[in-house]
């Protein structure tokens, strides 16, 4: 387990702006956050890095955006309203609700099973032996369309994003000439009224997912479940900067399956509070394209010219939250460490993923000239790097160790030889070292 605990990444989070409770002036509410300032700037850039390199950058990925809500049809043929479902245990003392899994600290979800191992368990909340036996629980979200809210208006918010993928697949393969193997990716918000949402933004009611759905013929799935996996591998290390030895594989078992999933693997994260699930991979074999053709009436199947042959594609998923991945990247990058005998927060952000790319600060003040020349340095560097900050509040110092808890890789200093030089001191977030470059090489140099 990594040392850092969750509660300084909470801390962190609500003093920098990054994440703060939802409606927290009415003392929130449990599973909803809302992202500040720099938080919405990182996660913007976690979801940049993921939609360049799976959509943007790929030749045979097409992103989609879809609707949250859709016909209610769609979550009756995937299997959802059925299917999605945790165990549940209710406390008949207290009236508390717990995930029956979580409780017995098992992966499995079968009942049996868990009744079993919660026989002599007490409620973690009052601690009387009164917990009612497991039962499955429906984490669908529901809401009504139109004016009158009766059993026929009911829909649902998405539990997941990648079902208009499937959906939309004719569409995208259509309007695209796609051949298989093709993709579909889209980043969105999707809905789960889970039992106990908990670990600040690990497992919320509100969360946003990066899905990929890649279509291919069914003698293929092996190799390119494979191949996915190890993208989903990589581009944590690579494009996100997470720390190897953070990360390991978790395979499901059947018990643990999803519902339309033949085969699972799971990236986990060490996170502060023990080694979970940041990232799945699937195989969802035909199961969604074969129900929605059943259900919908429409012939979803392939025609493949060189075989001759028609057959619904298998898909492989890559799924990811936002959020997670948000909470992962700040663990990972969450150090404490010391300079000149003080102790500091440094975010070891991948510059990439930085909200705050530069920040500008003038030595002093009051000092007119000194103020002008900062200024033209802080918009020129704004001009090319969006994310630039200027601060010229209380002590160098000061300023630094604010900008190390932001994770901005660079701060720019001009002072008085600024002034006869034309040169700034460039200091370095994770070295501490400070350097004098020429005004006229500083956009090169930070780029
Ligand atoms: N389409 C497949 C799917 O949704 P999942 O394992 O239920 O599979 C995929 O979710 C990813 O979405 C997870 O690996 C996790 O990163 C994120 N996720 C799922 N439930 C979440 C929740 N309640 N809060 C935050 N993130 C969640």
């Amino acid at each position: 387990m990594t040392q850092t605990k969750l509660e300084d990444i909470v801390s962190l989070a609500k003093r920098r702006g990054f994440v703060f409770q939802s409606s927290e002036i009415y003392g929130g509410l449990a599973g909803f956050y809302d992202y500040g300032p720099l938080g919405v700037e990182l996660a913007n850039n976690i979801k940049k890095e993921w939609w360049n390199t799976v959509v943007k950058e790929s030749e045979n990925i097409y992103g989609v955006d879809s609707a949250i809500i859709q016909n209610p049809k769609l979550w009756e043929a995937s299997g959802h309203v059925a299917g999605f479902t945790d165990p549940l245990v209710d406390c008949k003392s207290c009236g508390m609700r717990h995930r029956a899994d979580h409780l017995a600290k098992t992966d499995s979800t079968d009942l049996k099973e868990l009744a079993k191992l919660l026989k002599d368990k007490a409620c973690p909340h009052c601690g009387k032996k009164t917990l009612t036996e497991p039962r499955t629980y429906n984490m669908m979200m529901k809401t009504w369309v139109g004016p009158v809210e009766d059993e026929s208006s009911v829909a649902y918010l998405r539990p997941e994003t990648a079902g208009p993928m499937f959906t939309n697949y004719e569409n995208v393969r259509e309007t695209m000439r796609a051949k298989l193997p093709f993709g579909i990716g889209q980043i969105g918000k999707a809905f789960r009224n889970e039992i106990s949402p908990r670990d600040f933004i690990f497992r919320v009611r509100e969360l946003e997912q990066m899905e990929m759905q890649y279509f291919v013929k069914p003698d293929e799935q092996k190799e390119v479940y494979e191949q996915w996996r190890k993208f989903a591998w990589d581009f944590l290390i690579k494009r996100v900067g997470i720390k190897e030895t953070n990360l390991s594989w978790h395979e499901h078992d059947k018990d643990e399956r999803a519902h339309y999933a033949a085969a699972a693997h799971d990236i986990y994260f060490k996170f502060p509070f023990g080694d979970k699930e940041l990232w799945g991979t699937h195989n969802r074999t035909d199961f969604d394209l074969s129900n929605h053709a059943k259900a919908s009436g429409k012939d979803l199947e392939y025609f493949d010219e060189e075989s001759g042959k028609k057959f619904i594609p298998y898909v492989i998923e890559s799924s990811v939250g936002v959020g997670r991945m948000f909470l992962a990247v700040l663990t990972d990058a969450y150090t404490e460490d010391e300079v000149e005998g003080e102790k500091r927060i440094v975010l070891k952000l991948k510059p990439e993923l930085a909200p705050v790319k530069v920040a500008v600060f003038p030595l002093l003040k009051n000092k007119p000239e000194l103020v002008k020349k900062a200024r033209e340095v802080y918009e020129s560097l704004k001009k090319e790097f969006g994310a630039v900050m200027w601060d010229d509040n209380g002590n160098i110092g000061k300023r630094y160790r604010r900008q190390d808890e932001i994770g901005t890789p660079y701060c720019v200093t001009i002072d008085f030889d600024t002034l006869d030089n034309d040169t700034v001191t460039v200091r370095n977030r994770d070295t501490t070292k400070q350097e004098r470059v020429k005004i006229s090489e500083l956009q090169e140099k930070l780029s």
